[in-house]
């Protein structure tokens, strides 16, 4: 518990935020501690595919009986978590990277590969944290345009690739579209492009998708390419964001190439959580089937509503907002519910001006959310 929250529950901040920013404003506004977003009166976060089950109660534990720990620095004592991830990717660990969050590993990538003359290829309407880096580094990024129902468009995406090509990134299921490949032809297509080429696949949501994670995953391929790498997070499914930890499953001569920008483990503690989670498969399944429950909720709505989405197979649905996408997430932020405006890239812009991500929250949440979508579009 933060201070701010601690006070709060003792009576201080009752007074006002006046006199609460007063005692506590530090020297730079926008600096203090917020209350926590678990507090009962902060907003719906619906914008940042957070996940609204909590996380297992066995990582908890563990991390609460190893709070102490918490002094010491993690040197190199997260070695139980990397055993465990190699385990379940069925690689050996010299193939693990640990990072806090899979973000690192994204940005990483774009560091190591990026240079003038240099470019990655990755479809429109995509996550941007690798791309954004690349082209920050001087590198050019080549959008495929969106192929059928807002999924990839692998043979255009292909003609792009060139002798200059770094990096493919994909990821699958797609953010903020939710669109998840069909296996067969993601592979074909990973299989098809030059061994020179590093292929990310960022499969940050892929546990929440409902076809089995086991044949959707990119992983094995690790074995069979050595230009692969995939990327994973204890961030959505797992229910972890705020602690940090992710992964690269990758040859070692990839990690190899992102060593140099490496900045540092997750933590000991987050460690020792992220380790119970992966263990803890009743939470996992609980946490996917709490996504599919309230994913059936949202998408039977908009069925109603006559409201067009793409398949949603992440932790979000995209969605045609009946209206200006960023005017929308503006009258929701001021009903206390905050979502995503159309998150464009690589598209002429306004493309998408008309449609907006919800994250997937708990069921309560989502009624709260579909209430303010039906008051905001009949009004
Ligand atoms: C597709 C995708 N990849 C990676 C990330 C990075 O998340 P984290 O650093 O928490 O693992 C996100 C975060 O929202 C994401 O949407």
């Amino acid at each position: 518990m933060n201070h701010t929250s601690l006070l709060r529950r003792s009576g201080i901040l009752r007074f006002g935020s006046c006199l609460a920013l007063a005692v506590f404003a530090p020297a730079a506004a926008g600096t203090q501690m917020q209350p926590a977003p678990t507090e009962p009166d902060s907003p719906i976060r619906l914008s940042s595919n957070e996940n609204a089950f909590g996380f297992s109660p066995t990582a908890r534990a563990a991390m609460i009986e190893n709070i102490d720990a918490g002094s010491y620095y993690n040197r190199n004592n997260i070695s139980d978590l990397i055993e465990t991830i190699a385990q379940r990717e069925n690689v050996p660990v010299s193939h693990i990277l640990t990072t806090p969050g899979s973000g690192p590993v994204l940005e990483m990538t774009a560091l190591a590969y990026a240079e003038e003359g240099k470019n990655v290829v990755t479809t429109a309407m995509g996550y941007t944290q690798l791309t954004r880096r690349f082209e920050a580094r001087g590198g050019e990024v080549r959008y495929a345009p969106l192929g059928e129902d807002m999924g990839y468009d692998f043979a255009a995406m292909s003609a792009l690739i060139d002798e200059n090509t770094a990096v493919v990134y994909l990821c699958n299921p797609n953010n903020p579209t939710g669109t998840l490949a069909d296996p067969a032809a993601l592979r074909r297509f990973i299989m098809s492009v030059p061994r020179s080429v590093l292929v990310f696949v960022d499969e940050a949501y892929l546990e929440i998708s409902d076809p089995p994670f086991e044949s959707n995953t990119m992983a094995p391929l690790v074995r069979l390419r050595p230009n692969v790498l995939v990327s994973r997070t204890m961030s959505k499914c797992f229910g972890m964001a705020g602690f940090r930890v992710g992964y690269a499953v990758a040859s070692p001569a990839i990690l190899d190439n992102l060593r140099p920008y490496y900045l540092g483990a997750p933590t000991y503690l987050s460690a020792i959580g992220a380790r119970e989670a992966l263990l803890d498969t009743e939470f996992m399944e609980f946490s996917k089937r709490s996504y599919q429950e309230v994913r059936n909720f949202v998408t039977a709505q908009f069925d109603d509503m006559g409201i067009e989405y793409a398949n949603p197979q992440g932790a979000f649905v995209y969605f045609h907002a009946g209206m200006n996408g960023e005017a929308l997430r503006e009258a929701m932020a001021e009903r206390g519910i905050l979502i995503s405006g159309s998150r464009e890239s690589g598209v002429e812009p306004g493309t998408f001006e008309n449609w907006a991500r919800v994250s997937l929250g708990n069921l309560e949440q989502m009624q709260a959310f579909i209430t303010a979508l039906k008051e905001i579009l009949e009004s």
